[in-house]
């Protein structure tokens, strides 16, 4: 690789989101360093680049050092770590909080021009352990790093989600969904491909004039705002699952809540394997706030960005749940 090229790294680019990001920054001509740790999960990705434009690089948390060697040489970085549940040592104060405030310090010592920080929307207002520590993140890095872009996506979807693809596979075996809280929470889902492509602009918007998003937060949602009972209806027209739906009150979904991500713990302690938990308690907690752009807020408006409706992508990533495939439907020629 030529040496004009601009360094980026991405710490979490093995996940949903970093994946498209560091595939977005390897498109745009960027060399990636993806910090992982466990670098074999980068491994795929090495194919979106050319030979050396995209390479693993072991970051170990706990050892300052390891984070500055993913930094070091680096003009952008991003940060796509994140957890949806606690298991063991990784705790969302660490991994939302502590993990974030010391890449951001280390991005201030090594010079580095841009930090991207992803956030989720509407943490400052929701009273979960999750949200408070992803807000507290959000405090540090700014702290540590004040010119750092924050972006506050609300659920994510696309190929290889976590929600509509949890959801669904479960509906193949139980003949009714929970409605927590009735199922009135509200969301604004957003395409990840538009959450990567609001990365690009955050790494290559001019850092003069009034679109400079250095020190800015942005709100990211879709189109359109829905109800957790609206968005079952919607993976149902894809999937053609019928199911009931049952209404659930917060408190006692959250006692469920406990009870599932006990026994999922138990499970892994048996049996050395950690199963993911369908619900939390805490996840609970979380859904008694929206998840919506906030009046006036950034988006992705001020980004130069148009998000993408979910009728454009959901089927065809969810058609494959219909009864005999994503053909299941088509008349036999
Ligand atoms: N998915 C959503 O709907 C959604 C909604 C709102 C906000 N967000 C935020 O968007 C970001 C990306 O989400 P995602 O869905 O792409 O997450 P993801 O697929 O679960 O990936 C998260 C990444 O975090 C890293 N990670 C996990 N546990 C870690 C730990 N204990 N210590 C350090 N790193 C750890 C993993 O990298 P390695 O295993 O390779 O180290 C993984 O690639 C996160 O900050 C998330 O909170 C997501």
């Amino acid at each position: 690789m030529p040496d004009q090229y601009k360094v980026a790294s991405v710490f979490g680019g093995t996940g949903f989101l970093g994946t498209q990001v560091v595939r977005e920054l390897a498109a745009a001509g960027f060399r990636v360093k993806v910090a992982t740790r466990v670098p074999e999960r980068a491994y795929d990705l090495k194919p979106c680049g050319v030979v050396g434009q995209i390479v693993p690089c072991a970051c170990h948390y706990s050892d300052e050092e390891s984070i500055r060697a993913a930094v070091k040489g680096c003009c952008v970085v991003i940060n796509a770590t994140g957890i949806l549940f606690e298991k063991g040592k990784s705790t969302f104060a660490k991994v939302h909080t502590d993990i974030p405030a010391a890449i951001a310090k280390t991005c201030a010592e090594e010079n580095v021009e841009r930090f991207v920080h992803i956030s989720a929307l509407g943490v400052e207002e929701a009273q979960s352990k999750y949200a408070r520590s992803k807000a507290e993140g959000e405090d540090r890095v700014m702290e540590a790093f004040p010119h750092a872009t924050i972006l506050r996506p609300s659920v994510l979807f696309g190929p290889g989600d976590d929600f509509f693809n949890m959801f669904a596979e479960f509906a193949r075996f139980v003949p009714a969904l929970p409605l927590v809280g009735g199922g009135k929470t509200k969301f604004q889902p957003v395409f990840v491909g538009d959450v990567a492509d609001a990365v690009m602009k955050a790494v290559t918007l001019p850092l003069s004039g009034e679109n400079n998003p250095q020190g800015r937060v942005y709100e990211l949602g879709g189109p359109e705002v829905l109800s957790f009972k609206e968005l079952y209806e919607r993976m149902f027209a894809c999937t053609g699952q019928k199911r009931y739906l049952v209404s659930i009150p917060f408190g006692m979904a959250k006692m469920k809540g406990a009870i599932i991500s006990g026994a999922s713990k138990c499970v892994g302690i048996i049996t050395g394997l950690t199963p993911r938990p369908m619900l939390t308690a805490d996840q609970v907690e979380t859904l008694k706030t929206d998840s919506v752009v906030s009046e006036g807020a950034l988006s992705f408006s001020e980004l130069g960005l148009k998000p993408t409706a979910m009728a454009a992508i959901l089927p065809s990533y969810l058609s494959r749940f219909r009864k005999g495939g994503r053909f299941g439907d088509k008349k036999s020629a």
